[in-house]
């Protein structure tokens, strides 16, 4: 009887775990980095001020949503920077925007550090994730080739919520092989996933540059001329995501007029995706050493702006000097 009931309490035990997600190692508390970037399409928002970076609220409230925190990752940083980022950060998300990637200490030089750094930590055995939307997708490629190449292609599809074309093989992969079922049948019948890019990336361009190796495409659409170009992709090795569409204007985007999907189905496709990232994020155990720095460190340390008035697209936008990354270094 005492035997059966041992036998008992272990079985709970491991189906408590199995149901907390097989949280092993990690973190319950995940703080993720945010990339910022320059502020070539914001700039006309503030006439009269110059910022030298920012981040769109609704990147971090995506993340939010999911249960993390974000700190800010600035631009125009050593590798000694990049390197604590990544030491002292759980994961990290690279967002959509506006940017050339060929400038000196701008998001694509930032971009590629920080990849580098993270497939690094995974071959020495730290699980580390990264996201990125819309640009941030299209800078993993240029990540992927070190900063050597810009290998977009001009595409056009904006103000649009499509249905995702998925590719053969998209249940096996680490983003969709635990997607809810509704979940998956609303991203692939209903207008759910936002588009809004004049670049974009093609299987065609992949396999040029021998990326199609390393690099799995889940699902793809058609921009306004015919071109078929990709709108999710994994990397096959690394926790590392790609997707050309904005999840997180599903729920934090209002501007009338420009599509937003925001019924309740998809609204849950946007949250899938942050849940599913923030999990991932909760896979890695990394942290800061010193608490002070932790929340010195945190996005709370800065307010972000109502620009819903100038802008066509962002409610809210973070918007940071270089006076700010002097004094927030994470040391
Ligand atoms: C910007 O400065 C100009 C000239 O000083 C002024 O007329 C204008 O009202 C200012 N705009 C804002 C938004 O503060
Ligand atoms: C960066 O790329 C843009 C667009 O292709 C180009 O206009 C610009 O001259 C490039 N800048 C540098 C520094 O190469
Ligand atoms: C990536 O580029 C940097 C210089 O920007 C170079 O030091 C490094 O060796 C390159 N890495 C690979 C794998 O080619
Ligand atoms: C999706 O939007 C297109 C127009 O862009 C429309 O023709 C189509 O009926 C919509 N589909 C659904 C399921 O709402
Ligand atoms: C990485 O972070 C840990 C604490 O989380 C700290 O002990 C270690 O010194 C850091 N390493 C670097 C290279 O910053």
């Amino acid at each position: 009887m005492e035997i059966f009931r041992g036998f008992f309490l272990i079985f709970l035990a491991l189906g408590f775990q199995v149901a907390a997600g097989k949280q092993r190692v990690g973190t319950e508390t995940p703080i993720i980095g945010v990339l910022s970037q320059e502020t070539y399409i914001i700039s006309s928002y503030f006439p009269n001020e110059t910022y030298d970076s920012y981040i769109a609220a609704s990147y971090v409230k995506h993340l939010e949503s999911g249960g993390a925190r974000v700190v800010p990752v600035w631009i125009g940083q050593n590798e000694d920077y990049y390197r604590r980022v990544v030491n002292y950060t759980n994961g990290l998300l690279f967002p959509g925007g506006g940017t050339y990637f060929n400038e000196t200490g701008g998001y694509g030089e930032a971009a590629t550090h920080l990849y580098n750094i993270a497939l690094e930590y995974n071959d020495n055995g730290i699980y580390y994730p990264i996201w990125g939307s819309c640009l941030g997708l299209q800078a993993l490629m240029y990540a992927a080739l070190n900063g050597t190449k810009d290998i977009r292609v001009d595409c056009s599809l904006k103000n649009i919520a499509v249905p995702l074309e998925f590719s053969d093989g998209y249940q096996s992969s680490k983003l969709f092989s635990l997607v809810p079922k509704d979940v998956i049948q609303t991203l692939k019948s209903k207008n759910c996933t936002y588009n809004q890019h004049r670049y974009c990336l093609t299987k065609a361009v992949l396999k040029e540059n021998d990326l199609l190796n390393d690099w799995n495409i889940l699902a793809t659409n058609k921009d306004d001329n015919g071109l078929e170009f990709i709108s999710a992709m994994e990397h096959r090795k690394y926790p590392v995501y790609g997707v050309q569409f904005h999840p997180e204007k599903n729920q934090f985007e209002f501007k009338k007029g420009k599509g937003f999907p925001h019924s309740f189905d998809s609204i849950k496709t946007a949250q899938y995706f942050a849940n599913f990232f923030v999990n991932e994020c909760k896979k890695n155990a990394n942290g800061f050493s010193d608490e002070s720095v932790e929340s010195e460190s945190l996005i709370y340390n800065f307010n972000p702006k109502y620009t819903g008035l100038k802008s066509a697209y962002y409610e809210q936008l973070y918007v940071f000097l270089k006076e700010d990354f002097r004094k927030h270094q994470l040391l």
